[in-house]
């Protein structure tokens, strides 16, 4: 089993019914009925010169701002008022600002509810004083900048009080007395696991032929998104930038109602599909 398998936990019964489209996402959620979604979980192509298959992530950056805006209008206009909009975005030492000019120009559609800080590799100070290290970095030589070691979640909602499951994705307290010195935590060991979210990739060998796509995100980002927004059985899901189908096998593994995704590039989609188990048939193009 690996790691990720292992920390996934409950994996529901019911199969969610799966809705994978191959086109432009903005033409595609312009068919859909508004406020229908529940949860749109999603990393988009970040316009720091990724080599992806189709897309050219490489554009002006005036163009990308307007183009995000666009796409995100269309996720407002599809989510239903309760609904949540988790985005990740990471940068570059090279285009530090870019997270920060989405989630600012993002201002006028959305409230900014949460930010999660997607941690890929971390070096603590044990009680004991060594120093040990978990999860995996792509080693920077700079005389400038450190390694980048994380990305962002901006948990985007319409009012700023979408309610949250805090404890589906909580974690045992590391001191066992706190669970009957606090009232609230109603004698149960679980704590709200905060905003710091450790979440490794998996070790592969060759990324050529075990990860097909240039810039996916782990399963257990887009769960931890999932399960947190709650009323996991009756969710609908989106994710307008599929890639390889992360969020899908998320969707799958909270086991929610509904999924559907959205993907440019048909060798990705393709891939999504294979991974999912369903006949290339099922990916609908417009
Ligand atoms: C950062 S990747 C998403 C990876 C995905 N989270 C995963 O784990 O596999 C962004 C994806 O958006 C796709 N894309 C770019 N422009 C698009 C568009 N207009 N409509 C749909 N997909 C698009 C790219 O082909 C790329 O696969």
């Amino acid at each position: 089993m690996t790691r990720q398998q292992q920390t996934l936990g409950f994996r529901s019964d019911t199969e969610p019914k799966f809705h994978l489209y191959h086109g432009d996402c903005v033409a595609g959620m312009r068919r859909l009925e508004a406020e229908s979604i529940d949860v749109v979980v999603t990393s988009p192509p970040y316009n720091l010169g990724i080599t992806y298959g189709v897309h050219d992530d490489n554009q002006n950056r005036i163009e990308y701002l307007k183009w995000t805006v666009e796409w995100a209008s269309e996720v407002k206009r599809l989510l239903k008022p309760g609904g949540s909009f988790f985005l990740n975005v990471g940068a570059v030492p090279a285009n530090p600002m870019m997270p920060h000019e989405i989630i600012l120009i993002l201002r006028d559609l959305f409230t900014l509810q949460n930010t999660f800080h997607w941690i890929k590799s971390i070096s603590i100070r044990t009680r004991k004083g060594e120093t040990i290290s978990a999860g995996h970095f792509k080693p920077l030589n700079s005389k400038r900048f450190l390694t980048d070691c994380h990305e962002f979640i901006f948990h985007l909602t319409k009012n700023g009080s979408t309610p949250l499951d805090r404890l589906a994705i909580g974690v045992p307290y590391a001191d066992k007395s706190n669970i009957r010195r606090w009232s609230h935590t109603k004698g149960v060991d679980k704590r709200c696991r905060g905003n710091t979210w450790f979440i490794p990739y998996e070790t592969i060998r060759s990324s050529k032929d075990e990860r097909p796509h240039p810039a996916t995100f782990p399963v257990e980002l887009p769960l931890n998104c999932v399960r947190l927004h709650g009323n996991v059985s009756s969710a609908v899901v989106m994710d307008p930038f599929l890639g390889i189908g992360h969020s899908a096998l998320a969707a799958r593994e909270a086991g929610v109602s509904e999924f559907i995704g959205f993907e440019l590039d048909r060798t990705y989609i393709d891939q999504a599909a294979l991974s999912l188990s369903l006949p290339l048939t099922e990916i609908k193009t417009f």
